[in-house]
């Protein structure tokens, strides 16, 4: 099929919805985004109520808590390379058409703001400023998976327009 300007369009890229994903990479994006969700939990569960008393009798934290951190610290690149990947075809074609803007804009600025005040917690240096960011990093993790589930399951009256080259890599 020839499109625009005479180029050759593959027939299957044309009915692509705007922003669609295919299934391996929305099942990567799921894995992300449990993993930097889950390993945030549970850093929280071990920081503020898992102790160890040690031989000497003291309370300690538990050494799982540095991992979790950790594995969080490497979710959170992920998140980070794949915002990267969206970015092109699935966030910048998907604003453009309207699809999901609300949902999307909201999320957008979420990812925006744990990855900024992420970035913080490794440099901040004053013991103050540090707690806020962390508290301020945390509550917008824990409340950011409803974001993430409202733009999953919201569509908007501009979804099911087709982009004439949408490519069927979100
Ligand atoms: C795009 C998403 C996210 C990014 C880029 C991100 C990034 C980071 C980074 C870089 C750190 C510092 C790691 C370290 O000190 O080794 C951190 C800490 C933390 N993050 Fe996230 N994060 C994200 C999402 C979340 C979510 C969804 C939650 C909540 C469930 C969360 C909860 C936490 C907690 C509790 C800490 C430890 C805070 C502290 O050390 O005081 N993060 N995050």
């Amino acid at each position: 099929m020839a499109g625009a300007g005479g180029r050759k369009v593959n027939p299957r890229r044309t009915i692509a919805r705007v922003g669609a994903l295919p299934t391996r990479r929305r099942l990567n994006i799921y894995a992300i985004a449990i993993g930097v969700w889950v390993t945030g939990v549970l850093w929280l569960i071990y920081h503020y109520f898992v102790r160890i008393i040690d031989n000497f009798g003291f309370e300690n934290s538990h050494p799982l808590e540095q991992w979790w951190l950790i594995a969080h610290a490497i979710f959170s690149f992920a998140a980070v390379w794949m915002f990267g990947v969206l970015w092109p075809n699935h966030i910048k074609k998907g604003w453009k058409m309207k699809a999901r803007r609300p949902t999307g804009g909201g999320l957008f600025g979420v990812i925006l703001w744990l990855t900024l005040t992420g970035l913080a917690l490794y440099y901040i240096g004053s013991d103050a400023w540090r707690s806020w960011t962390s508290i301020l990093h945390w509550t917008v993790g824990l409340a950011g998976i409803v974001v993430f589930i409202w733009h999953l399951v919201t569509r908007t009256s501009h979804d099911d327009k087709e982009h004439p080259e949408a490519e069927a890599t979100g």
